[in-house]
């Protein structure tokens, strides 16, 4: 059944294709149609009734809810485009998949591993919300030695950065060598260079960066850089049951 007619940025949102800023960014961009004319900031569609496509293609409920796994590789941003330096974006590693799906929330350009993407707009906004804690287990190899102080003060509770305390990280060194080292960290929240800062922070600048698991879910060997696989049902259930639905 068709809906009340809503606002276009509020559908390409629910949709999982991007946050409301980022909808009337494409709108205005000129990348969204209504039934085939271009949308303005202030157009409405009615759901189930009218077509809205982004870049020729339909948004659509009738694709049916899609949930994936993806290896990012290093050395693309994860975006939309890239409207000003033009740099490569995940977007065509996404293209060949049956359904129109987005990763659920970023990693920096220089970082890999595991992203989920999806077209449920519902489970991508509660698992990017930072109320819901949902664990990113990163592995990353830093300068220097690091040591149990360091560790002490990562999971300390401590740091601070942009004036607010950071959420303890579990921490856990996995290698040691000369002037080198690995460090695991789950973070239970998602801010701008995370990682990186609190390496940093405490001496250790990162040098390589990799997330190995999302919500408990580990990054499947299987899968090279640029592969993307179905989440199993099992999978799906688990990134459900952390946000509560
Ligand atoms: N922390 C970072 O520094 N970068 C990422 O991409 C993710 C977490």
């Amino acid at each position: 059944m068709a809906g009340e007619a809503v606002r276009i940025q509020k559908i390409l949102a629910d949709a999982g294709i991007c946050s409301r800023r980022g909808a009337e960014r494409l709108i205005r961009e000129g990348r969204v149609t209504v039934n085939g004319a271009p949308a303005g900031l202030g157009s409405k569609a009615a759901p189930g009734k009218d077509s809205v496509a982004v870049d020729g293609a339909e948004v659509g409920a009738a694709e049916g809810l899609r949930y994936y796994m993806f290896h990012k590789p290093a050395g693309f941003l994860t975006a939309l485009s890239d409207a000003k330096l033009g740099r490569a974006t995940v977007m065509p590693f996404l293209e060949g998949l049956p359904a129109r799906v987005y990763p659920v929330g970023r990693l920096d350009r220089d970082v890999s591993g595991f992203l989920v993407l999806t077209n449920d707009g519902e489970l991508a906004r509660r698992l990017m919300h930072p109320s819901y804690m949902v664990p990113k287990l990163y592995l990353a190899s830093v300068k220097g030695e690091p040591d149990r102080a360091d560790l002490e003060l990562l999971g300390s509770g401590r740091l601070v950065m942009d004036g607010k305390r950071v959420a303890p990280a579990k921490a856990r060194i996995v290698a040691r060598g000369e002037d080198r080292g690995a460090v695991e960290l789950t973070l239970t929240e998602g801010r701008h260079r995370q990682v990186k800062r609190m390496l940093s922070a405490v001496g250790h600048p990162v040098v390589v960066l990799k997330r190995k698991a999302y919500a408990g879910i580990p990054l499947d060997p299987a899968l090279a850089p640029g592969e993307t696989r179905p989440l199993t049902d099992r999978e799906v259930r688990i990134l459900k049951r952390k946000v509560g639905l």
